[in-house]
């Protein structure tokens, strides 16, 4: 099945063409287009929901001519067109769902209203190896940080939920906290890159820890997260620091990025040790992080199951897991009855 997807919940208008041949293999990925305005939210230090949705309107025409060419296929070839319905801003989830209702009646093709949070996930259905089931998922993105149990694809569970939700952020989620707290050391937006590499900076210098940060809830008996005390920390330390006028912002994004990727493993494996899953699923822009990566599978070894964690261009907002989900869970509905859901849940 060859199917289109669109993605623009955010500041990226994105494109794909993926190909899915049969469920125990991998879904191909002919093209995937990003088209992004970071750039004009640098110089606001974050997203203006209307100067992304101006900016996407612009592109989303070119991106979709794009990916078709870059997968060599013709609008006939496709056969679905899979589009994020939400979470997002609104004025951008618009644009991609708008776009997709339009080339739907043009085309004569079905639509699949995707759920973005779970498209993070099956960004692992993109990679090299199937993730078998029962599976433990964590999506760390810029708005969630959701741990769920997935017992089967959506499609597959005859009405029954597959999907379900074992804890999430009771306030910030992780990248806001990469964000917010870049913000705080004077970092450049997104926060999540600039304070990995202010990070490997500091390691780089052999220096030892001075200032530690708290990792909330991490022995709480629950799967809940809380991330922004961590925030407030590094505000006082950061502003005692002021006063001492000594530069620790390469020790405090360290800090910071340890703090977070500790707390998120801990409570992946204090699932895994619960539900004993044959897979770990790692999404969402955070899972970009080298450190999270490399302490979760570190974290993993002794463990049973397979832990998967997409490359970093598939944990950040693209389309191509947007079609992979459209794949496993292809229930098309009536171009007129397909509506944005800006504020969208997991389950
Ligand atoms: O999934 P995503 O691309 O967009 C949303 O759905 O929100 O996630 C964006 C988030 C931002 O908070 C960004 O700072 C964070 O992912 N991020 C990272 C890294 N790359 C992106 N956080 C830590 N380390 C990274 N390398
Ligand atoms: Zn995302």
């Amino acid at each position: 099945m060859l199917t289109l997807g669109i993605e623009t919940s955010c500041d990226e208008t994105a494109v794909a063409v993926v190909e899915g041949v049969s469920p125990t293999l991998p879904i191909k990925v002919l093209s995937s287009v990003v088209a992004s305005s970071e750039e004009m939210h640098v110089r606001t230090g974050g997203i203006v929901p209307e100067v992304a949705a101006r900016e996407q309107l612009r592109s989303i025409i070119p991106v979709i001519q794009e990916a078709l060419v870059k997968a060599q296929k013709q609008a006939r070839d496709m056969e679905a067109i899979a589009v994020t319905v939400g979470p997002g801003l609104i004025g951008s989830l618009l644009v991609g769902v708008e776009t997709a209702k339009i080339l739907a009646y043009v085309w004569g093709k079905s639509i699949i209203p995707v759920n973005h949070l779970i498209a993070h996930l099956y960004a692992n259905w993109l990679g090299q190896e199937v993730p078998e089931f029962p599976a433990v998922g964590l999506v760390v993105s810029g708005g969630h940080t959701d741990l769920v149990l997935m017992e089967g694809h959506p499609s597959t569970s005859s009405g029954q939920a597959v999907i379900k939700l074992l804890g999430r952020t009771r306030d910030d989620a992780a990248g806001e906290c990469f964000d917010k707290g870049a913000r705080l050391l004077g970092l450049p937006y997104p926060g999540g890159p600039a304070v990995a590499k202010m990070a490997t900076k500091f390691q780089e210098t052999n220096h030892k820890i001075q200032t530690k940060l708290p990792r909330p809830m991490i022995n709480d008996d629950n799967y809940d997260f809380s991330f922004s005390g961590l925030k407030t920390a590094l505000r006082s330390v950061r502003q005692a620091q002021d006063k001492l006028a000594q530069d620790k912002t390469a020790e405090l994004a360290y800090e910071l990025q340890e703090a977070i990727a500790e707390v998120l493993v801990a409570k992946v494996v204090k699932a895994v040790e619960e539900f004993k899953p044959k897979s770990v699923l790692l999404g969402g822009g955070v899972a970009a992080n080298s450190r999270l990566r490399q302490l979760l599978e570190l974290k993993m070894k002794n463990e049973k199951c397979k832990v998967y964690i997409p490359e970093p261009k598939l944990c950040t907002d693209n389309a191509a897991s947007i079609a992979a989900v459209a794949y496993y869970n292809c229930s098309p509905i009536p171009w007129q009855s397909i509506k944005v859901d800006p504020s969208l849940e997991i389950v």
